[in-house]
């Protein structure tokens, strides 16, 4: 009979993890505990994991990474994890990018946004109907190319993480608040600019589940009184960073969806909202008059 050494964790097996896991409290124990396997390279690595993630650490931030759109997108800690409900967005998005598109997203966090809309252009077209330079293959690996990609946050913990995230779509990931972020030559410029800005409303903070609390920072969260800050400043600007035509699409709760619509209209932009029920998602899109209006 072999005996482990000394240093082993007695969880080695998937079922006794898991049972450690539901013992700490995690409702999908055994789902979590497969993930740990596969990515932890050592016992003593595994039993580190296992440990975080009992004292609440959110699973992504013990993995290092979150499954977003199909793809791993690397997640460090005190960096906002992708919410699933969000590719959504991804998808609404992803329904007006073309290939060569330029894209923005504004308060980027991982950066996962803007990578996964870069290879669903990718994937959805292929070589040929791309022009020269631009890369078709399904996936992260294809993204090169597919649209010009910047990615921003005020979060430098953030900015970091982001970088690793559209590296493979040949993306520039810039740090500072919303806007001033940008380079000034891509104002009038922007085709589709993902905004999924905080907006948890401050009096609502205590009401989120221990490990956004805990564990994500406040800046990634807190929307102000009624949710809707930073949204008011992306909008009170936007038109002038839009292309003619050009669209902000922003995820939003149901509470607030109507308020968020006001806001993009007062804006400058022709609004439109898209709900989906499985799971629950909200985004308002707001677009740009197609011709010039003289604003930007
Ligand atoms: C709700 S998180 C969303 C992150 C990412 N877009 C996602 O969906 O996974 C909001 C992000 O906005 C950033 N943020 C908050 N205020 C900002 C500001 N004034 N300028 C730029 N980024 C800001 C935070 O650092 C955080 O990463």
């Amino acid at each position: 009979m072999s005996v482990p050494p000394p240093s082993d964790p007695p969880w080695v097996s998937c079922s006794a993890l898991a049972a450690r896991l539901r013992e700490a409290g995690c409702v999908f124990a055994e789902d979590e505990a497969e993930l740990m396997l596969s990515a932890a390279g050592t016992a003593a690595e595994l039993a580190a994991m296992a440990e975080r993630r009992a004292t609440g650490l959110p699973l992504e931030h013990v993995l290092g990474r979150a499954e977003f759109c199909g793809m791993r997108m690397v997640v460090e800690p005190g960096v906002f994890v992708p919410r699933r409900r969000t590719e959504f967005l991804v998808r609404q998005a992803a329904a007006v990018t073309r290939p060569g598109s330029l894209v923005v997203d504004l308060c980027c966090g991982s950066g996962a946004l803007g990578a996964a809309l870069a290879a669903a252009v990718a994937r959805e077209h292929p070589p040929h109907e791309q022009g020269s330079g631009a890369a078709g293959a399904a996936g992260a690996a294809g993204a090169a190319g597919a649209v010009e990609l910047h990615a921003a946050d005020i979060d430098p913990a953030a900015v970091r993480c982001a970088r690793r995230n559209v590296a493979a779509a040949g993306g520039r990931v810039h740090e500072g608040d919303l806007f001033a972020a940008l380079p000034a030559v891509l104002r009038g410029r922007v085709d589709v600019l993902l905004a999924n800005v905080p907006y948890v409303p401050t009096d609502s903070l205590g009401l989120l589940p221990a490990e956004a609390r805990d564990h994500e920072p406040v800046i990634a969260l807190d929307g102000g009184a009624d949710g809707l800050d930073v949204l008011r400043r992306v909008a009170a600007e936007v038109r002038h960073w839009l292309a003619p035509g050009g669209r902000l699409l922003v995820e939003t709760s149901e509470d607030q969806v109507e308020a968020a619509a006001r806001v993009l209209e007062r804006g400058g932009l022709t609004v439109r909202t898209a709900r989906r029920e499985e799971p629950a998602a909200t985004v308002v899109t707001g677009r740009r008059n197609a011709s010039r209006d003289g604003r930007t």
